[in-house]
């Protein structure tokens, strides 16, 4: 197998600013920043500038949160200005996740006009249709659907491309050819990435999660309409482009098909907190830059008891048939299914099941 490291110094480092601290002005029920401490302060220009004098090799960066809109548009101007310092040199790509719900003409004018040399990309988190996206709500309960519709129409408006994130509930699972329609009435639409719910409420699925091999055959419904109506030719959708890259022997960006694992994502918060992937929680992981490197801080953190489990997580893929399709999968999820022996073991035969699936679109 390709060596799959948890972190190496070779590749660069993608940094996960969560400006806003976790800090949201809407309220998805299954949001997972809520399992987290509270961190609410706003990322300041100094701090980001004195992060990335301690970064040796070259970054990408993602401005996430919670929302990470909230922090409004001075504030943002000023980190856009030190990441422009560092841009092509230390900071080669730079990316907006956001719920889409704050993005106005003055947000566009900031980040894809005044900022244009930074070549933004950004992602919208829209779980489908109007009935799958029902857990994306605003603090008053009420829909964010229209909303974020709009959002991508006026993008639009400025030949703005834009991604989609969409987490895949149980509120999902039977709305395949209406989801294909939604993303097909998108004009703008690049990429998609099918996110699972894997929510887990003492030790067993939360309420609207569903189980891997759930998850595995909704991926494979929609790989069906995807290809059938030749919709590959516009949108990229994850996690069917890497299946299909790594049956071919080729190599995949996407983390969970890729030698790219947890600690090449540095989550950063407001108050200097640091730690690995934002699907673990940073207080389990925990990296201390300090006077360090962060590339040496991030092999300290490397040294603690928790990342030992998800190494042992790696090893025991080293005897998997498919283990070069699979690539070990998603540390983090797997690493909180080791509460339910059940949930580990459909883990895999949910990998099982899409690796079957992909061997008809082996060239
Ligand atoms: C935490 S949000 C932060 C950025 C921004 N507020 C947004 O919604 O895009 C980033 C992504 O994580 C996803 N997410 C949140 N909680 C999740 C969970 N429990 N399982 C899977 N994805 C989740 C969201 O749907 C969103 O696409
Ligand atoms: S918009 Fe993003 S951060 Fe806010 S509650 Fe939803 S998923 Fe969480
Ligand atoms: S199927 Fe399971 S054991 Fe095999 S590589 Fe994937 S995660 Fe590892």
């Amino acid at each position: 197998m390709s060596d799959i490291n948890l972190y190496t110094t070779e590749k660069p480092i993608k940094l996960i600013l969560k400006v806003a601290g976790n800090g949201c002005n809407i309220d998805c029920s299954y949001c997972f920043e809520k399992n987290k401490k509270n961190s609410h302060g706003i990322m300041s220009a100094t701090f980001l500038k004195d992060l990335l004098s301690k970064i040796d090799s070259q970054v990408s960066i993602v401005f996430h949160g919670g929302e990470p809109l909230l922090i409004g548009i001075k504030k943002m101007d000023e980190l856009l200005q030190v990441v422009s310092e560092s841009y092509a040199d230390k900071v080669i790509a730079v990316k907006v996740q956001t719920n889409g719900i704050l993005i106005s003409e003055e947000w566009i004018q900031l980040l894809f006009y005044k900022y244009v040399n930074l070549h933004i990309e950004i992602a919208i988190s829209l779980d489908g249709t109007n009935e799958m996206n029902s857990l994306r709500v605003n603090k008053q309960g009420k829909s964010t659907y229209e909303k974020v519709i709009e959002t991508y129409r006026l993008l639009d408006k400025h030949n703005i491309k834009a991604g989609m994130l969409s987490v895949i509930s149980r509120n999902s699972l039977t709305v395949i050819k209406e989801y294909i329609k939604l993303l097909q009435s998108i004009n703008n639409l690049s990429f998609v990435k099918l996110n699972p719910l894997f929510n887990l409420k003492d030790n067993k699925l939360a309420e609207n999660s569903i189980s891997p091999s759930e998850y595995a055959n909704f991926v494979l419904e929609i790989a069906k309409v995807y290809i059938q109506n030749r919709l590959y030719e516009k949108i990229a959708i994850e996690p069917i482009l890497s299946m299909i890259q790594k049956i071919n022997g080729r190599v995949s960006r996407y983390c969970n098909y890729s030698t790219c694992k947890c600690f090449e994502f540095i989550s950063v918060y407001p108050d200097g907190t640091l730690g690995p992937c934002d699907s673990f929680s940073a207080e389990e992981f925990l990296i201390t830059v300090d006077d360090n490197s962060l590339e040496n801080s991030i092999l300290n953190a490397l040294r603690q008891v928790n990342a030992n489990k998800l190494k042992q997580l790696l090893s025991s893929c080293e005897e998997c048939d498919i283990k070069d399709f699979c690539m070990s999968g998603c540390l983090s999820q797997r690493y909180y299914f080791e509460s339910n022996s059940d949930l580990s073991e459909d883990y895999c035969i949910s990998k099982k099941i899409l690796y079957e699936f992909a061997k008809g679109y082996m060239i």
